[in-house]
């Protein structure tokens, strides 16, 4: 249902502490009132936006506008045309997801601005105020007369109020731009060189703000750069020859967005950035099915196994067709092979041409035999195309690989960018956008599924494109199979839900139970302990996700059974607690409402929390069955002991969740039956005298 009336527009006069004047600011409020924001001038005239959060301002007046290779100014000079102002209410079903009905209500303000020199419009502003934050971007009709038009600079600003604490990666080092493979630095907002987005910011009156872009599908990647005096601005990844985005009207940039909560949690239950999106454009949603998979890959990754050939290649018909039965056999739907097609035996992750091809298989994996099994078995193989970051090479063979696929029977791929730059452009500049949003465009015709590895970020495409499944975009798993400085620490995990997960799904690849393997490359380990493995289905969303050791540590685990339980779909996403940095408890409940589930991760300190699982309906018994750090666990010097029990519980019971350090719990809670009411005891609260670790 949709509501939409044009107001009229507030027409202040608003004095700065300097007492610079502003003209004619407009100002627009959330549908609840708590957000409102604030469009003026500078005497110059450049346009300047402010935002306030419960009568506390949050953004102080930040710039406006761009800077064009040649043309019209569009940075000052402006003047503010007639504001229209709207209200949409509307609520939309996902066709999978965290959350299955998602509320859509806003206030919109359309603000056409046109150059004083000649009366032509510049842009068209366009802010959409929500009870959660806002988005806001330029449109530039054909009305601007700007025909083909490159811009030079994004200018605009956020210029925070109050802002201590900030969580953010690198996105440019040296002259080189960045993928989004790091560990979180926090650091105060004057330490930001340049970020990927979403950066998320803590205030000194305990709000959180996260900033980010949505519906990213034909410009450069958002970056945001300190310039000084508490601001963050704009920095667009270029092309090459260094023009940023090259545009042709009609013409709409990105949403920018700025999260507003006052907990971090509240930034993992907004849906702003997925509203900010187009509805689906694909008329049959059959084929898109969220899964679990099994695969051939951490094996390359701890040093067994080869992409490449040679007597330890890892992706044989004999294994494939191992790991298919695996997945048959224990409720997977799919089943990774990476290393199956020619082109790993060169080098493969430098920024030269790469021999991938995309069809052809190596002489030991028999691409027919394989993908028949898979059909008989009912499992999808999920083709695996590495392109080193050779783009051009992925767009000459795409439509031959994807109609290969297609007729195998196939409903998945991986794809992978390994390598620093793409055909000589940047990883996420202009070019990369377009060839990601190619590449989900053909996916779409074939009715694949995808899930990208060193993707451009997630800006919430998914609603529009659901095949879009999920990406990693950030350190995965895999570090802790290689990477020299030790792979991930346990706080990377705590910091995750309330930064890279903001943007939407991501693959991680959870569930390694041989947490101390001794042959990797650098002699790594999981830095967690196993029930920490577990919950990580839960805190982390992804609607493919993995089951990501050797099939054959799984056997005898009576752990697995959790991996074999727990959904990879959504109806309802709660977030119980959490400090960015610190810890995590998140609560979903099943897609079709029968079961709930709980994760809980923590850092390097042991904890415990006291939960009501006023979540339950009231009046019904669950059973719980719960997968908890055991006596002594810690992630680095005992990280397996695990207990496992069940218990009768409802929505009164006040749970008791203990994690060990680097640990993690994970609760199924299924409604309980007549037997189970019979065979099992009620919850008792633990008598913790000491032992109680540490409860904030
Ligand atoms: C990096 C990806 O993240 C990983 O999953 C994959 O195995 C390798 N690239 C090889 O493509």
């Amino acid at each position: 249902m949709s509501a939409r009336h044009t107001c009229l527009v507030t027409i202040l006069f608003i004095l700065l502490a300097s007492g610079t004047v502003f003209s004619q600011p407009f100002t627009v409020q959330s549908p609840d009132n708590s957000i409102q924001v604030s469009l003026g001038q500078l005497p110059d005239g450049t346009m300047i936006y402010s935002a306030s959060h419960r009568n506390q301002v949050v953004m102080n007046w930040s710039k406006l506008g761009f800077r064009l290779d040649k043309g019209p100014n569009l940075e000052s000079d402006l003047k503010p045309g007639t504001a229209a102002l709207t209200e949409t209410n509307e609520k939309w079903e996902q066709p999978w997801g965290e959350v299955r009905l998602i509320s859509n209500h806003y206030r919109e303000l359309r603000l056409p601005v046109s150059r004083r020199s000649d009366g032509k419009t510049a842009y068209v502003l366009v802010f959409r105020v929500f009870n959660d934050g806002v988005g806001f971007r330029y449109e530039f009709p054909d009305e601007t007369g700007l025909g083909s038009f490159n811009i030079m600079d994004e200018l605009t600003e956020f210029v925070f109020a109050d802002a201590t604490t900030s969580w953010w990666i690198p996105g440019l080092f040296e002259g080189r731009y960045l993928r989004d493979e790091y560990l979180y630095r926090q650091t105060p907002l004057q330490q930001i060189g340049v970020a990927h987005t979403p950066v998320t910011i803590e205030t000194s009156s305990g709000r959180y703000l996260s900033i980010h872009e949505a519906n990213l599908t034909d410009y450069a990647c958002l970056l945001l750069e300190y310039t000084g005096f508490d601001a963050l601005k704009a920095h667009l990844m270029p092309w090459a020859d260094g023009i940023r985005v090259k545009a042709k009207t009609p013409f709409n940039t990105p949403w920018r967005t700025i999260q507003i909560g006052l907990s971090a949690g509240d930034l993992v239950e907004s849906s702003l950035i997925l509203n900010l999106n187009e509805p689906s454009v694909l008329k049959d949603h059959s084929w898109i099915k969220p899964g679990k998979y099994v695969g051939i890959w951490w094996g390359m990754h701890i040093g067994p196994w080869t992409f490449g050939t040679g007597p330890n290649h890892g992706a044989t018909t004999a294994r494939t067709k191992q790991y298919i039965d695996f997945a048959a056999a224990n409720g997977f739907s799919g089943v990774l092979v990476e290393g199956w097609n020619t082109g790993w035996d060169d080098v493969w992750w430098d920024d030269k041409p790469k021999s991938f091809n995309f069809t052809q298989a190596h002489p030991d994996y028999d691409f027919n035999a394989v993908t028949a099994h898979a059909a008989k078995k009912g499992v999808t193989i999920i083709a695996h195309n590495e392109t080193g970051a050779d783009m051009l090479n992925y767009e000459r063979q795409i439509d031959s690989a994807f109609a290969l696929y297609q007729r195998a029977g196939i409903r998945a791929v991986k794809t992978g960018y390994v390598g620093p730059r793409a055909n000589g452009e940047w990883p996420n500049g202009q070019f990369a956008v377009r060839h990601y949003q190619l590449v989900t465009e053909k996916a779409a015709a074939h009715q694949l599924m995808l899930d990208v590895h060193e993707p451009i970020k997630d800006t919430g495409l998914r609603r529009t494109w659901p095949n879009l499944m999920t990406r990693e975009g950030a350190r995965g798993q895999e570090y802790n199979a290689w990477s020299a400085d030790g792979g991930n620490p346990p706080e990377h995990q705590t910091i995750l839900p309330f930064t890279r997960l903001l943007s939407g799904p991501m693959d991680y690849t959870p569930g390694i139970f041989d947490l101390d393997y001794k042959n990797s490359p650098n002699r790594n380990r999981v830095n967690s302990t196993l029930a920490n493995q577990l919950a990580l289905y839960v805190t982390i969303y992804s609607p493919l996700t993995m089951a990501a050791d050797l099939i054959e540590n799984y056997q005898n685990q009576p752990a697995f059974q959790f991996i074999k339980d727990v959904p990879v779909n959504w109806s309802e996403t709660h977030v119980l607690n959490g400090k960015v940095g610190d810890y995590y408890t998140v609560v979903r409940k099943s897609w079709e409402g029968q079961e709930w589930f709980l994760g809980s991760v923590t850092d390097e300190v042991a904890r415990d929390f006291d939960f009501q699982l006023g979540f339950l309906p009231a009046g019904k018994r669950y059973v719980a069955e719960r997968y908890a750090d055991g006596p002594g666990a810690d992630w680095e010097t005992n990280p397996y002991p695990m207990t496992i029990d069940k218990f009768l519980v409802d929505g009164s019971t006040i749970l008791n969740v203990r994690l060990a350090a680097g640990g993690g719990q994970a609760i199924r809670f299924r409604p309980a039956t007549p037997a189970d009411e019979k065979e099992l005891k009620p919850y008792k609260y633990p008598d913790l005298t000491g032992i109680r670790v540490l409860s904030k």
